[in-house]
């Protein structure tokens, strides 16, 4: 019984390249925007695949999700949750809510991974999509983290609108001042910039390499500097409840203290912090990195055949849901073209020594009309405050 098995594999192998026989077609890790996005595009062709999602979402602090067409003010899980429910209705299309442990490359003549979640159980895919996002490294300053994304928030697209024409506060390092205000400033006219000590002849000077007319421009805005060192933030009023629908503002309202003189009053923050990976997956398994995000092309490859970065969590410098989206869907159909490519292969090729992976890639991209990588490197920005 084994002879014969072990007989007929070989010749398969010797025969013709050999499409790996998986559990699924394709494994996404990541129940965010991203990776939901990325199944319902390769589960609308037919493709198998299995999401995997613990449940750790980024904007999951937020009230409402703003700047995502068809669905502005609706909150995240609400989104999340329709978008399961549409999904689920191709019955290629798996879910499991558990953390994944580890992702290993396999041996073949085209990509094939083995994954083990956190109960130990063992799953193979033929592609591999990292949809596992990003988290805010917030500082442990007091008030801070219970209010981010009610009132103290990173993004003016997100939540700005609703806090607009209030007294406003922007907490970031000096040299950040001028990029935040350039950004909220249609927004909120009466605006302190809380610097937080960096006030000094070193961030001045990264200001000045910034923008020459740092100052000028922040007197002509309006904007006066306070630079006590901030102890901590102190809710006094919830915008949760002070709200107005019909004309879509909330008032949050917030003393914020220092470790000297007299708290200032403000209704909302607008705050610069950094981000890391949300999972360790992508350093586990030695993907290229690039300033902590996962390295990807145009197609959303990373440098890994058969593994693809899409959401928050890759390179490409945008960081919201229309981006996590656009990402997703654009690794579905390369993941999609790239099997069905290795698929005629197999039909049609006998082996005839080594088989180019990056040859396949090359005319995936080929197939699908656009190989955008050039300007893709280009556009590659890296800032604050992006939204
Ligand atoms: C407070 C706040 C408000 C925001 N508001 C807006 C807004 O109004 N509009 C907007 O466009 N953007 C907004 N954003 C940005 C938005 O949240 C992100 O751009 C978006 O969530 C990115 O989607 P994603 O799918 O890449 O990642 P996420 O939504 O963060 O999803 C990551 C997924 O990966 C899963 N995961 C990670 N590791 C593993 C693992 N090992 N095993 C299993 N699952 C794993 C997580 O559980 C989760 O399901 C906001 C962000 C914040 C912080
Ligand atoms: C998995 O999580 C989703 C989203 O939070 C939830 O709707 C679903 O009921 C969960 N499924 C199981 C089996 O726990
Ligand atoms: C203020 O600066 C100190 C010292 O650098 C830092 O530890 C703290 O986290 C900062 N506070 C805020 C609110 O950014
Ligand atoms: C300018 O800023 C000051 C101090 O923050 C504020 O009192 C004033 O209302 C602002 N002016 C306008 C036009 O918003
Ligand atoms: C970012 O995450 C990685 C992987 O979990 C970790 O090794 C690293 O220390 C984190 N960096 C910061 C600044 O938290
Ligand atoms: C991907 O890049 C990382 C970092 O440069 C490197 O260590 C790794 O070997 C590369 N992987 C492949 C498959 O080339």
């Amino acid at each position: 019984m084994f002879m014969k098995t072990a007989f007929f594999s070989l010749l398969a192998l010797t025969a013709a390249v050999s499409v790996p026989q998986t559990d699924y077609d394709v494994i996404v890790v990541g129940g965010g925007p991203a990776g939901l996005s990325a199944l319902s595009g390769v589960s609308r062709v037919r493709r198998t695949a299995l999401l995997f999602d613990n449940q750790k979402y980024r904007n999951a602090p937020t009230r409402e999700m703003h700047d995502v067409i068809g669905n502005d003010g609706t909150p995240p899980a609400v989104f999340r949750g329709l978008a399961r429910e549409q999904i689920s209705k191709y019955d290629t299309a798996h879910f499991k809510n558990v953390t994944v442990e580890s992702i290993v490359p396999l041996d073949g003549d085209f990509s094939s991974f083995a994954v083990t979640d956190d109960t130990g159980e063992k799953y193979t895919a033929r592609k591999i999509v990292l949809g596992t996002g990003l988290h805010d490294l917030l500082p442990p300053t007091p008030g801070l983290r219970e209010a981010f994304g009610k009132g103290i928030f990173w993004c003016p697209w997100c939540d700005g609108y609703e806090h607009r024409d209030q007294p406003f506060g922007i907490v970031a390092t000096l040299d950040n001042v001028l990029g935040a205000v350039l950004e909220i400033h249609t927004l909120n006219s009466d605006i302190i910039a809380f610097t937080n000590g960096t006030r000094n002849p070193e961030y001045e000077a990264k200001a000045t390499a910034k923008s020459q007319d740092w100052e000028k421009q922040l007197k002509a805005w309006n904007v006066t500097i306070d630079n006590r060192m901030i102890s901590s933030f102190q809710r006094i009023q919830d915008g949760a409840k002070h709200r107005d629908d019909k004309e879509d503002k909330q008032y949050d309202k917030f003393l914020i203290h220092f470790t000297e003189g007299k708290p200032v009053e403000r209704n909302a923050f607008l705050v610069d912090y950094l981000t890391n990976q949300t999972s360790t997956l992508p350093y586990q398994m030695g993907l290229e990195m690039v300033d902590g995000k996962i390295k990807v092309a145009s197609s959303m490859r990373t440098n890994e055949t058969g593994v693809f970065g899409i959401g928050d969590a890759n390179s490409d410098g945008a960081t919201n849901v229309p981006h996590a989206m656009f990402s997703g869907k654009r690794a579905a159909v390369y993941i999609h073209v790239e099997m069905s490519r290795e698929e005629s292969k197999s039909k049609i090729s006998k082996r005839e020594g080594e088989i180019s992976r990056r040859e396949l890639e090359e005319e995936a991209n080929n197939a699908i009309g656009d190989n955008l990588d050039r300007e893709w490197e280009r556009a590659q920005i890296q800032g604050s405050f992006q939204g």
